[in-house]
């Protein structure tokens, strides 16, 4: 078998980073080299404030801490890390294709093949190439086309290890998998290449939570495990709506099927709406494989989960509107969270990209507080939607590092993301800085409603409706 001794992956994203320090950690005898071309985030990644690294995860910091500058590096020289790797990790970010065939669906995967080819460029040896992002099924296939056809004559091996860390809880994820998935091909030389994998993992993952498939079993599980979980966050919202009409209250309808221990409590949280980098992009992924095949009921079926989710995102922010006697032209609205869920600050997706750009198309005025989210993020969410000009989108929304200073005379306050941090508030104070009839709107069931509305505040919260 071989051991593996060095160890480079391409892109020092979300994925890439806490995964990498974790297998450094664990194994002290690998070198382990991430390398971006974002000098930015590199440079970040090397600061000596840890509070400065480009990724809040719990935890990720001590590992950093612990790891680098000892078998744990971070640089641009993209070269010099694959040359010297004897297994190549890609990282690299696969968004939907804004352009051209499959636009809006298709995964693009432009930098994966960037990746493919500088590898084949570089390696002068033997190399097992991994595919960490989560590529549409056949992918791997395409990679070994290229690095074969463009390569120096050396052997690759393509591996699919698809990444199943949640944001928030990324290190946990890493420390303690449900599973390790390694897709490989049956030859002799694919099945080295999965024991050399499996034996990194091995060093803290017991043996038999490490699963074996062929590439394409694996590249498809992790489609569709996002979208399994996707659709269980829009079926309980599809839900939410029928509990306000009817008086049943969702948190208690999600609690009585949880139990169910053929459903299981997990991933029945009503929301305004899931994000993140991944499921609403595999789901359209799997939207353009089933289309791809002419499956234009499977297309359809998967294509509704992500319909709910919009739906989901614009009658919380209708809501909104109506309440505030249909118009909010003019009235500061403060949005406590961006982030798409708490402990992290990552916005991709997040729900409140979307309720803002709604409430700004009404003219409101917005001020955000989120714990973790920098303004540039904020407002180059905002800016890539292209509905307002840059200058537009800075006069209409503030970003205020104090959760009091984004009330003070708001008109109402919208809860986007589950910083435990919001339950800790003194409402009273917030309260009464704010204008009256005072406004709470909580799209992630934070805040306890009788509470709220012993101060005065008229409350909305999802799936349980609004006081009277
Ligand atoms: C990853 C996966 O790639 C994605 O497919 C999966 O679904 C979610 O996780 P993530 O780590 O969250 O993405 O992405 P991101 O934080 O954007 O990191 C990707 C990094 O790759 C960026 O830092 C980017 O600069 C870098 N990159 C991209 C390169 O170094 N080279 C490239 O050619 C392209
Ligand atoms: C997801 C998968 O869970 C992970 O396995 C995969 O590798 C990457 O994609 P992530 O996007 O980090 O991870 O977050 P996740 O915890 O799955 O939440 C996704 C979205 O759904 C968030 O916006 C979250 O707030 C929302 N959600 C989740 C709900 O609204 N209700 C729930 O009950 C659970």
């Amino acid at each position: 078998m071989t051991k593996i001794k060095t160890i480079c992956c391409i892109g020092a994203g979300y994925v890439g980073g806490p995964t990498m320090a974790v297998i450094a950690q664990k194994c002290p005898d690998i070198n382990v080299s991430v390398v971006d071309l974002n000098e930015a985030r590199i440079k970040a990644w090397n600061d000596d404030d840890l509070s400065k690294l480009p990724v809040f995860e719990p935890g990720l910091d001590k590992i950093v801490e612990e790891a680098r500058g000892r078998n744990l590096f971070f640089s641009t020289d993209v070269d010099k890390a694959i040359d010297q790797a004897d297994m190549i990790f890609i990282s690299v970010n696969t968004p939907t294709k804004t352009y051209g065939k499959g636009k809006g669906m298709a995964a693009d995967l432009k930098y994966i093949e960037l990746c493919a080819r500088q590898i084949a460029k570089v390696a002068k040896e033997d190399k097992i190439v991994v595919e960490k992002s989560t590529l549409p099924v056949r992918t791997a296939s395409a990679i070994k086309n290229i690095l074969d056809h463009t390569g120096n004559g050396v052997k690759f091996q393509i591996l699919s290890n698809p990444e199943f860390l949640a944001e928030g809880t990324a290190v946990q994820d890493l420390l303690k998998p449900d599973r390790v998935l390694i897709g490989g091909d049956s030859s002799e030389e694919g099945k080295n290449a999965i024991q050399a994998l499996k034996g990194i993992y091995a060093n803290w993952v017991p043996t038999e939570k490490i699963l074996t498939t062929n590439v394409w079993s694996s590249e498809l599980s992790k489609l569709t495990a996002n979208a399994f979980l996707a659709q269980r966050v829009s079926s309980i919202n599809a839900m939410s709506v029928i509990c306000e009409k009817t008086g049943a209250d969702v948190s208690e309808v999600a609690k009585a099927i949880g139990l169910d221990s053929r459903i299981g409590s997990k991933f029945l949280k009503s929301s305004v709406g899931f994000g993140g980098s991944c499921f609403q992009k595999d789901i359209l992924n799997l939207v353009y494989i089933a289309k791809s095949y002419g499956l234009n009921e499977v297309a359809d079926y998967w294509k509704q989960v992500v319909v709910m989710n919009n739906y989901q995102k614009n009658r919380f922010s209708n809501n909104i509107v109506s309440t505030l006697y249909n118009t909010v032209s003019g009235k500061k609205i403060t949005f406590f969270g961006w982030a798409f869920k708490k402990d992290t600050n990552d916005t991709r997706e997040s729900a409140a990209i979307q309720v803002a750009d709604n409430l700004l198309n009404e003219q409101a005025n917005i001020e955000v507080y989120d714990p973790k989210v920098v303004e540039e993020s904020i407002y180059a969410d905002l800016d890539y939607l292209n509905t307002r000009t840059e200058e537009e989108n800075r006069s209409l929304l503030t970003v205020k590092t104090d959760p009091y200073e984004a009330a003070r005379d708001s008109h109402a306050i919208a809860v986007l993301t589950e910083w435990d941090e919001f339950k800790t508030y003194d409402w009273q104070k917030i309260y009464n800085h704010m204008l009256k009839p005072a406004f709470v709107f909580d799209g992630r069931d934070v805040l306890d409603i009788n509470e709220m509305e012993k101060i005065g505040f008229v409350c909305y919260s999802i799936g349980k409706g609004s006081s009277k």
